[in-house]
């Protein structure tokens, strides 16, 4: 079968993702068909898409029989791509059946590698999955590399906007509110990820992913802030030269590059404007602004279960803030706190790390009432 005939199940089709993918689809007319959609608890957006997808089977994960009844279908990988763009760390075994299922993961649920990157990519190696980011840095550094071996690589450059409260007085943070930091200044994207845009936790997670998508060493993964988000990321080879991948920020093309790899398929998508491409800046994040961006790094270090916590405290923390029980600024402590806290917990299996999740959990949210 080729490329542009592939079957596709879409894993969170009601989030901001999943419905661009289905839009991008659509506007290009394209051949592939998608299988299955999935969302959570929103019953009516899904069957709403699902009208636009003839025969595709639907599931509801918040469902105990629909949850099940999803990871077979999966597990038995009657499909050839999955798009991966559900929230959270639930996304995790969804992701570890299809690649348990030796397929193509097209892979925007960036926890899943924050989680458990070593225990999927292993996987993936034993049964031939491929795994091609959509977070769109991820996607630039996968399209500069394109195969090219690991020993050539000297360091990776993720860029991040800064988020939406990258101009707001230090001395404001404290009292900012969920509507101010959900508007992002370049993106339109899901709660939960714009305002870990808006703390540049998401950058940390991104560290994290970066080092098991690519097998680079967080220590050579640096963070620009670029507030034009065109330079999606930025690659230096060993001999000094730089490469760069760009256009303007809009996730429909790095889902278009994700759901077709390794073909490039004409898109309706305009890549290259005078006007967005006139004036690009990058320069190093502040520290103070962006606490948690050093929490990626401190993750690293620690190895194992961290990741896992590291992201289980930033949604409850997160939750917390969109809910007004948490301060902004206390965001980046909770899961501070919450990493310092890490006991010697085991990281070897799925279930480890569900159990260093479920730990982290009750831990951050212990430090959440303190701080009401
Ligand atoms: N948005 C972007 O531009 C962007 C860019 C880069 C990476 N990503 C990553 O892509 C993923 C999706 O982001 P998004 O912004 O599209 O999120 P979103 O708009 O919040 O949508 C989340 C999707 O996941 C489903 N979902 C929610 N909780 C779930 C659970 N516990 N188990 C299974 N499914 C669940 C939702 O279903 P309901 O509708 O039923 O709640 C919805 O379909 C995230 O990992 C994010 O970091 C997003």
């Amino acid at each position: 079968m080729g490329v542009a005939h592939r079957r596709l199940v879409i894993l969170g089709a009601t989030g901001t993702v999943g419905c661009q993918a289905l839009d991008l689809l659509e506007r290009a007319g394209s051949p592939l068909r998608v299988l299955a959609l999935s969302a959570h608890r929103r019953e009516a957006p899904l069957r709403a898409l699902a009208a636009r997808c003839p025969g595709a089977a639907m599931f509801l994960t918040s469902r105990a029989e629909d949850h099940e009844r999803l990871l077979e279908l999966l597990l038995a990988g009657d499909y050839d791509v999955c798009l991966q763009a559900m929230v959270g760390a639930a996304g995790l075994p969804f992701s570890a059946a299809v690649l348990g299922a030796g397929r193509h993961l097209a892979l925007a649920n960036k926890e899943s590698l924050v989680l458990a990157g070593g225990i999927l990519m292993e996987l993936a190696a034993r049964t031939g999955a491929v795994v091609v980011p959509v977070d769109s840095e991820h996607s630039a550094i996968h399209q500069c590399l394109a195969g090219r071996a690991r020993s050539e690589v000297k360091r990776l450059y993720l860029t991040a906007s800064g988020g939406a409260l990258r101009d707001l007085p230090l001395c404001q943070l404290e009292s900012v509110t969920p509507v101010q930091a959900l508007a992002h200044p370049n993106w339109s994207m899901g709660p939960r990820i714009t305002v870990d845009s808006a703390t540049m936790m998401n950058k940390a997670f991104e560290i994290l992913e970066a080092e098991h998508l690519f097998g680079v060493p967080a220590r050579h993964v640096r963070v620009l802030q670029h507030r034009q988000s065109v330079v999606h990321s930025l690659v230096e080879l060993v001999d000094g030269s730089v490469l760069a991948q760009m256009g303007p920020p809009d996730m429909s093309f790095p889902i278009h590059y994700a759901l077709h790899y390794p073909a490039r398929v004409p898109a309706p998508l305009e890549g290259y404007s005078p006007r967005l491409f006139a004036q690009l800046n990058f320069e190093e994040p502040d520290p103070e602004r962006y606490p948690a961006l050093a929490l990626g790094w401190r993750a690293a270090e620690l190895g194992g279960a961290a990741g896992a916590v590291l992201n289980a405290a930033d949604e409850v923390a997160v939750a917390g803030f969109l809910e007004g029980q948490l301060p902004y600024s206390e965001i980046p402590s909770v899961c501070a706190e919450t990493l310092d806290a890490l006991p010697p917990l085991p990281a070897a299996t799925l279930a480890d790390i569900a159990a260093a999740d479920a730990w982290a959990r009750q831990h951050a949210r212990a430090l959440r009432t303190a701080l009401r």
